[in-house]
């Protein structure tokens, strides 16, 4: 794309000011910055637009989860069949690591944080533990694929190797990178990173599927025979990957998703919420549960709203190849945002700036025709690394993997 090229599409998205700082810049970083408008795609701003419609949501009602006391007398059945196809191969794990992390406030990527007291203890370290688990239970690697994002792919790779892989099959691990987006102040102008680099931030965690297209790595799937690809968040540094029963549980019910969920601490706790919408698999976000959906309860008295989804789903790769062509709805997220301020020096936000544009693996869900909602033990399986301290916290996450046997 020329100058006149990339002048021209900036200016149909009303987003000239990019190319304020063009004759500054050398001939190399010129070309940079043509690449980068040639490759953006601005239209995700058009959500700025859209933002009462991206919230609605048609008819909610309750979708029963499959409780502990239900699960329990069918335990060593489920187990035996998940751990069955995991040795057949037919399972995988991918672990989302795209994120930027930045309520953590750390600037690497999320995974490397150390969250040991008296020796060190990585996230990623606590995941690739709990994974072996389940290996050495079924006898039988599981193929893991790690997305990433152009702002933490380098350092995440070098990471696994310079740990040799926290004792994982490198043969085993593929990673991939995921789509970014443009980022925007309040008003969806795009903000300037540097003077030939517009602000970019990873598109969200909904297009993990469509980016292991891109990359190739369907390809890995059907030559291997994976038919189920476990997804799960960098930050649950307890949970169950690949865990046998949730996979034997999700194929005898013969649904298209399974999703992991733990009965909340109390009507108000902030996650998102399992349903149906217009009967569909759903996910009521925290925000949006009225205080009438909230206080609602079923036939036994128990809030009908109860269970909360932790990011962990187990996926059927026939089901995500018939959905992978429809669009995800795009959200709009407050995030901080790195800029160039008007004399052109960089700048870093302590507070949010303007948005991200996100496209949310719950969203996923509602395409699916039908979903499994499996309890797990909170204690044994939810904790959660999104700040420093407090509520969701390192902190938080030291005392229940401690309570959970493991020395820090
Ligand atoms: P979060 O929304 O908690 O992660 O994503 P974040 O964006 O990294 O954190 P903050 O809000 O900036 O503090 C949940 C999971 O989805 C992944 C994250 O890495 C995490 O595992 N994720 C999120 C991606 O892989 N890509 C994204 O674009 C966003």
């Amino acid at each position: 794309m020329n100058y006149q090229e990339a002048l021209n599409k900036c200016k149909e998205w009303n987003q000239e000011h990019v190319l304020q700082y063009y004759e500054e810049l050398n001939e190399k970083e010129k070309q940079e910055l043509l690449a980068q408008i040639e490759e953006t795609d601005f239209s995700v701003l058009n959500s700025l637009k859209n933002l009462e419609n991206i919230a609605k949501k048609g008819v909610v009602s309750p979708l029963p989860s499959m409780q502990l006391s239900e699960i329990e007398p069918m335990k060593e059945h489920y187990e035996t069949v998940g751990l069955e196809a995991i040795r057949q191969g037919k399972v995988g794990a991918v672990l989302l690591a795209g994120g930027m992390g930045t309520r953590l406030g750390s600037d690497a990527p999320k995974g490397v944080y150390n969250i040991g007291l008296t020796r060190d203890l990585y996230i990623f370290e606590c995941l690739i533990h709990n994974m072996m688990d389940v290996v050495k239970s079924a006898d039988a690697w599981i193929p893991l694929f790690v997305m990433t994002s152009d702002k933490n792919h380098d350092a995440t790779v070098n990471f696994f190797a310079e740990h040799d892989y926290f004792g994982y099959n490198s043969e085993k691990v593929w990673f991939f990178k995921q789509e970014m987006a443009p980022a925007s102040d309040y008003n969806g102008k795009i903000y300037m990173e540097a003077k030939n680099k517009m602000s970019t931030s990873p598109n969200g965690n909904g297009g993990w599927f469509i980016s292991m297209a891109r990359n190739g790595l369907l390809d890995v799937v059907h030559k291997r025979g994976i038919e189920w690809l476990n997804v799960f968040a960098v930050d649950n540094v307890l949970q169950k990957i690949a865990d046998p029963l949730f996979v034997g549980a999700v194929i005898e019910k013969n649904v298209e998703v399974g999703e992991k969920v733990v009965r909340k601490v109390n009507p108000d706790e902030k996650l998102g919420v399992v349903c149906l919408e217009d009967g569909r698999p759903s996910i009521v976000e925290y925000y949006e549960l009225t205080d009438k959906m909230r206080d609602e309860r079923d036939e036994n008295g128990d809030y009908a709203y109860n269970f909360g989804v932790i990011l962990n789903y187990l996926f059927s790769v026939s089901a995500l190849e018939r959905i992978m062509s429809r669009k995800l709805a795009l959200h709009v997220v407050e995030k901080k945002i790195p800029y160039l301020d008007k004399s052109g020096n960089p700048v870093k936000p302590e507070e949010p700036n303007g948005y991200k544009y996100e496209q949310l693996v719950l969203d996923m869900i509602h395409e699916l025709d039908s979903c499994l909602s499996f309890e797990v033990v909170r204690e044994h399986e939810f904790a959660p690394i999104k700040n420093k301290t407090g509520v969701d916290s390192v902190e938080s996450a030291r005392e229940l993997l401690q309570k959970n046997g493991v020395a820090l």
